[in-house]
């Protein structure tokens, strides 16, 4: 039977193994941990061993690399720019819900996945005792319009009075540009309904003087056919990221490299230049002119 187009469930057991990532890493609790997700990282260990030897970075490297940045991000927003409400999609078996729920109690926190995967991570913030009417899990699907799981629809269940981030981590470049470009242009209109909206992504860039392109292209393939997605490339250039998010509705573009929080953030550092970088697109209700 055909694949409904909107219906990408194929990307999801990607999410047990960053979930496992998190979990060795001391990010999460050890309920979030899950045998396939153990096995996966297991199965991957020879293989960062030689990217590290050889590229200088392995894929675990700019994993914590992106979530550290992000949450930096996500606390900054909620320290000093007035967030009081985070919509975190596509979130898998992530830590960070769990996290910020707990280091800032006042702020509604909600997790947002495909029905299977949001299942999943309910039954788990269930069993860990973590769900409560400020943190909790709903479908959403950035491909779906006009259902109750589509991106607008989910929004607006939100505090329209209050500022508002939302969050996608290792989502994006598992569509094309012109997809995920939809689903970004949406947002921006939608974001635009609360006096700030910020929204932050990871994205991997392919600089072309990039000296393991070719690698980098092949692990893009390989990861494509085995999820079957359009695992994509979108900028070459920190620029053209940039523009690309201004001419879609985005007022404020801050393109972080995670080069620039070695000495203040405790993550791993790349040799060379990192794979990764976190977007950060800002929007403001215009002034009232009355
Ligand atoms: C690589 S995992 C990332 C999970 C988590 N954010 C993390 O970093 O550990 C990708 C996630 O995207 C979700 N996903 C795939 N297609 C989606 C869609 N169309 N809308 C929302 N989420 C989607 C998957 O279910 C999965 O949880």
């Amino acid at each position: 039977m055909a694949r409904d187009s909107t219906d990408t469930s194929s990307i999801s057991f990607t999410a047990l193994y960053t979930g496992q990532v998190w979990n060795q890493n001391g990010l999460s609790a050890p309920g979030f941990a899950t045998p396939r997700g153990r096995f996966y990282y297991h199965a991957m260990t020879p293989f960062e061993y030689i990217g590290g030897k050889l590229v200088g970075g392995n894929i675990r490297t700019f994993l914590l690399q992106r979530h550290q940045v992000i949450d930096d991000r996500v606390a900054d927003a909620i320290e000093n720019r007035g967030v009081t409400q985070v919509l975190e999609i596509a979130c898998g078996l992530s830590p960070r819900g769990a996290r910020f729920a707990e280091r800032y109690p006042g702020i509604t926190y909600v997790e947002a996945d495909l029905p299977d995967m949001a299942a999943r991570k309910h039954a788990l913030l269930q069993r860990e005792g973590r769900l409560s009417d400020r943190h909790y899990v709903v479908d959403c699907n950035i491909l779906a319009r006009e259902t109750p799981d589509s991106l607008e629809k989910v929004l607006s269940d939100f505090d329209l009075s209050q500022p508002v981030l939302v969050v996608t981590e290792g989502l994006v470049n598992y569509f094309n540009l012109e997809t995920i470009s939809g689903f970004w242009e949406r947002l921006a209109l939608a974001l635009h309904a609360f006096p700030r909206g910020l929204y932050l992504a990871d994205n991997y860039p392919l600089y072309d003087d990039m000296s393991f392109l070719r690698t980098l292209r092949a692990l893009g393939k390989l990861l494509g056919s085995v999820s079957r997605s359009q695992v994509s490339f979108h900028f070459h250039s920190d620029d053209e990221a940039r523009n690309t998010f201004m001419n879609l509705g985005f007022q404020h573009v801050t393109i972080h490299d995670p080069a620039d929080f070695y000495e203040r953030l405790s993550i791993p550092r790349s040799r060379g230049r990192s794979f990764v970088r976190v977007i950060e697109g800002e929007t403001e209700q215009p002034a009232d002119p009355s």
